[in-house]
């Protein structure tokens, strides 16, 4: 990061003309639980199919400063090994720039008896408040100091089992204290869980390997403890899942600037919702098993009323992205963002690029289409914005500038490299 990273993308001028295909990587939100959860084991954890983006490697720099050994084999292949001596406070720096180290929270305590970390940051999409990692773990016995903007977690004679009721459904809540009720005593009970598919793909791996759960994928899921008796099942190993975000980012590309643009190596079960609103729209797509192609597409797409939702519903993760496309579809859109308050501000900067969009408060906008857009010279907030920016830049006229693009590479492997394969312009420097 030199302060001035940035992606130049020479526009399509809403021509349609990227073709070919491209591979979708493994998934950023299902690796970094699998990387936490090498945590619960005995002996070395092996993952395949890893992203290499920045949070992967924020994550590894967090595991080896805990003590573990993270080993790099190339071509997505990671092994770790935390068997031994692990400790309790997280590196600072890198946590409170990263939100996905609140991952490590609960099979650090839990292996530990303690943790000591700083209020996670991240992207700035909304509060994004800790409180029910907080109270789910103190429902296991744990106590919680605050001072200043660190956090003191003890259970000095391990977690126990307890009920935990969610006030609201959260992904990286429900996996941590799913890993950390694996070392508890007791059986614990997940109300209100998050059953999406990173959820899932865990919760699988850690019952492939020893750990009893049962109500993956449902609102309510049961885990019988271990009482601190680590996971040592022979070689344990797993493929990362594919990258359902990056999968459905590409796939919008595809309804905006491409013609036979094949996404392949995904899960067009991880997708249902988008393909559905495409095909609404007026996109043609053709879905195998594990590839979906953008054949083509109406002159006029319909617009539409997006409607963010937890798994199956629509992803928050892709509402910037679609949003895009909403200023080609011919009518009113409107989008209503359920799940964070801040992640509308990208409007303003698609404005600027010549969209008609109206933000009602910090969950509901209004889009009315079709306007072409034009380039400008603009600044990534967040990564999915950021993603956001580049379609943009994509289906705009001239050439845009996106600034900040590590924002982008947190979370979009080569993203430069698979574009300019399928035809993009489009420069990092
Ligand atoms: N929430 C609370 N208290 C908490 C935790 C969450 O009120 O202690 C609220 C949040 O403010 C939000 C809602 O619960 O309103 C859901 O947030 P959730 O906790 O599910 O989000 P997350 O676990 O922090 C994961 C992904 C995000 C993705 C969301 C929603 C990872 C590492 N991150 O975040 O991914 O947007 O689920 O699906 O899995 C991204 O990849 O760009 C990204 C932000």
């Amino acid at each position: 990061m030199d302060g001035d990273d940035k992606f130049i993308i020479e526009g399509l001028g809403g021509k349609r003309t990227l073709t070919g295909e491209i591979k979708v990587s493994g998934s950023k939100n299902d690796t970094l639980p699998a990387m936490a959860a090498t945590l619960l084991y005995q002996n070395a954890v092996t993952l395949t199919n890893v992203p290499e983006i920045s949070d992967i490697r924020s994550m590894k720099a967090l595991l080896e400063k805990l003590g573990a050994k993270v080993e790099e084999g190339g071509r997505g292949r990671l092994r770790v090994t935390a068997g031994g001596k692990i400790g309790s406070v997280f590196d600072t720096d890198i946590a409170k720039h990263f939100r996905g180290s609140i991952i490590l929270l609960g099979p650090v305590l839990a292996r530990t008896g303690q943790a000591i970390f700083p209020h996670p940051g991240g992207c700035v999409i909304g509060e994004r408040p800790i409180d029910l990692f907080l109270s789910g773990l103190e429902k296991l016995g744990a106590t919680v100091q605050e001072n200043g903007k660190t956090y003191l977690l003890r259970a000095p004679r391990g977690l126990r089992g307890g009920e935990i009721f969610f006030k609201h459904q959260s992904v990286t809540a429900t996996e941590t204290l799913m890993m950390a009720a694996v070392l508890a005593k007791g059986k614990t009970v997940l109300k209100n869980s998050a059953p999406e598919p990173e959820v899932i793909a865990l919760g699988e791996f850690l019952i492939k390997t020893g750990a009893k759960i049962k109500g993956l994928g449902t609102s309510t899921i049961e885990i019988t403890g271990r009482a601190g008796k680590l996971l040592s099942a022979k070689n344990p190993s797993r493929a990362i899942i594919p990258d359902r975000i990056e999968a459905g980012s590409f796939v919008i590309l595809g309804a905006l600037v491409g013609q036979n643009l094949k996404i392949s190596h995904l899960d067009p079960k991880h997708l249902e919702s988008l393909l559905n609103l495409l095909t609404e729209m007026g996109v043609k797509l053709k879905v195998s098993s594990n590839a979906v192609t953008v054949l083509d597409r109406a002159e006029a797409l319909k617009p539409l009323a997006l409607r963010t939702h937890e798994f199956p519903g629509f992803p928050t993760d892709l509402q910037a992205p679609m949003a895009v496309l909403l200023t080609q579809a011919s009518g009113r859109s409107t989008i209503f963002e359920t799940i964070f308050e801040g992640r509308l501000g990208y409007l303003e900067t698609l404005k600027m690029m010549g969209a008609q969009a109206t933000v009602y408060n910090p969950h509901q906008a209004s889009i009315e289409g079709p306007t072409p857009l034009h380039r400008e010279e603009v600044t990534s907030p967040d990564l999915r914005a950021g993603l956001a920016y580049i379609l943009a830049g994509a289906v705009a006229s001239g050439r845009t500038v996106v600034h900040n693009s590590h924002y982008v590479e947190r979370g979009y492997e080569k993203i430069e490299t698979k574009l300019q394969a399928v035809g993009l312009k489009i420069e990092k420097k």
